[in-house]
Formats: structure tokens, C-alpha cells, sequence
């Protein structure tokens, strides 16, 4: 099940001490880090030069139709994908001050970091575009905005409800396109791969198993019901680029 091993994976990697982390490495053949890497990772862990922070969504706790069991979880694996990323930049940091650019260790790094990254961004919006209550405002921008791209408010939400619902995991991503302002449903199948270029993420669901397995078992689309009764739809409009379209 893809779910378990990325919690799996994450959950790991999340708890990884600095001497797990260099064993691991070690594992994968990411012998890149040196001694000098190594007093300098833990100078950047004495020094707290975290680039990235851990955001807190304890907010959401108590939201109708996510257990709190679920969303406990849900934010343990958001942390991992912070650390991470953390981690995976002080290394590519220190790689580039030992000129090592040019090693697999750097590739594979460098490969890696899209993960991560996108891992920590994609969870950053989806639990901030939750803990709404209430549908769209009706004669808002985004709904006027939606109504011109799709034809109706109603036609959007079917097929980002369509776009969730598709077998696989992954990814439900309302975007809108930064040159022409219009808007597009995308399916996102790894948090690293088919984002469109130039695309501003509006509304973000996540439809990994551990999203709602928890609480929903297969039942997919009565998660994505709560998850739209949950949205919000204020943080959504904010979001917006007004200026184009
Ligand atoms: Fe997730």
C-alpha cells in the first residue's frame, strides 16, 4: 500500500537522529557526508538554522468529519516532509561549499529535494485551505472566476470532485494559470511530478490513502463530501491572482 510505505518512509526519515541519518546514508551509498559535513550539520542543528518551520494546524482538531486520531497523524507525516526538507538543504548547502557538485551524492540530493519540498508546500495548503465553514460565497470572485472557466460553479466541483476521485493516490489541485489567469482542475500523482508550470495552487485536496483511510476506509468519496464541507473558502480567495483573467 503506497500509503504505508510513504508513512513508513516518513515517519523514519521524521525520527531520524543525526547518527541514524549518516547510517542511512551510508545505506544508500550517500557517503557524501565527511567529517566536515558532519560538524557542520551539527552546528546547524546546535544553531537552530532550520530554514523551513513547522506550521501548527491543531486548529483543525475537532473538524467535523476528520477524526482527531487522523489529523494527529496527518500532521506527524506534514512534519516529517519539513525536516526533511531542512535536512536535504543543509547537505546540498554544505556539498556546494565543498565543491562536490558534480558527485551522484549531489544528483540524488538535489533529485530528492522535489519530494520533500513539495511534500511540505502541498500538506501547507491543504490543511490551510480546511477548517471552513459554509460553501462558496455565491457572486464572490472565485465563484465568478469559476463560473466563466467551467461554465458553472456546479461543473467546476464535479469535476474536481472527479479529479479526487480517480483511482490512484495522490493529488486533487485547482489551479490557476499565471499567464492567462484561467483555471484548470490537475491530478498530481507525485507531490514532485505534472504540476503545470506557472500554475497557482487555489485549492488543494489530498487524496493519499492517509488522508481518510482512518475514518473512511474505501469510501473515498465520503471524504472528499467532508473535506468540501470543511473548505476555507476565505484563505481560498485569497489566493487568487486578480489581476490576471
Ligand atoms: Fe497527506
Amino acid at each position: 500500500m503506497q500509503w504505508g510505505k510513504e508513512r513508513r518512509e516518513n515517519e523514519e526519515l521524521f525520527s531520524l537522529n543525526r547518527r541514524r541519518f549518516l547510517s542511512l546514508s551510508g545505506i544508500l551509498g550517500l557517503a557524501f557526508i565527511s567529517g566536515k559535513s558532519d560538524i557542520s550539520m551539527a552546528s546547524a542543528e546546535k544553531e537552530g538554522k532550520m530554514t523551513y518551520q513547522i506550521k501548527d494546524y491543531n486548529r483543525l482538531l475537532g473538524m467535523e468529519g476528520f477524526s482527531n486520531t487522523l489529523l494527529k497523524n496527518h500532521f506527524t507525516l506534514y512534519q516529517g516532509y519539513v525536516t526533511n526538507t531542512n535536512k536535504l538543504m543543509d547537505a546540498l548547502n554544505q556539498l556546494l561549499k565543498e565543491g562536490k557538485t558534480g558527485t551522484p551524492e549531489y544528483a540524488e540530493l538535489k533529485r530528492r529535494l522535489g519530494w520533500e519540498f513539495n511534500g511540505m508546500r502541498l500538506h501547507e495548503y491543504y490543511f490551510e485551505n480546511l477548517g471552513g465553514k459554509g460553501g462558496i460565497q455565491k457572486g464572490g470572485k472565485l465563484f465568478q472566476k469559476l463560473t466563466e472557466s467551467f461554465g458553472s460553479y456546479e461543473a467546476w466541483e464535479k469535476d474536481f470532485k472527479a479529479t479526487g476521485s480517480m483511482r490512484g493516490i495522490g493529488w486533487a489541485v485547482l489551479y490557476q494559470d499565471v499567464l492567462s489567469g484561467k483555471f484548470i482542475n490537475f491530478w498530481i500523482n507525485e507531490h514532485d511530478v505534472g504540476h503545470p508550470i506557472g500554475g497557482m495552487p487555489i485549492l488543494i485536496m489530498d487524496v493519499f490513502e492517509h488522508a481518510f483511510m482512518i475514518d473512511y476506509g474505501l469510501k473515498r468519496a465520503d471524504y472528499i463530501e467532508a473535506f468540501f464541507r470543511n473548505i476555507n473558502w476565505t484563505e481560498v480567495e485569497k489566493r487568487l491572482l486578480l489581476h490576471k483573467g
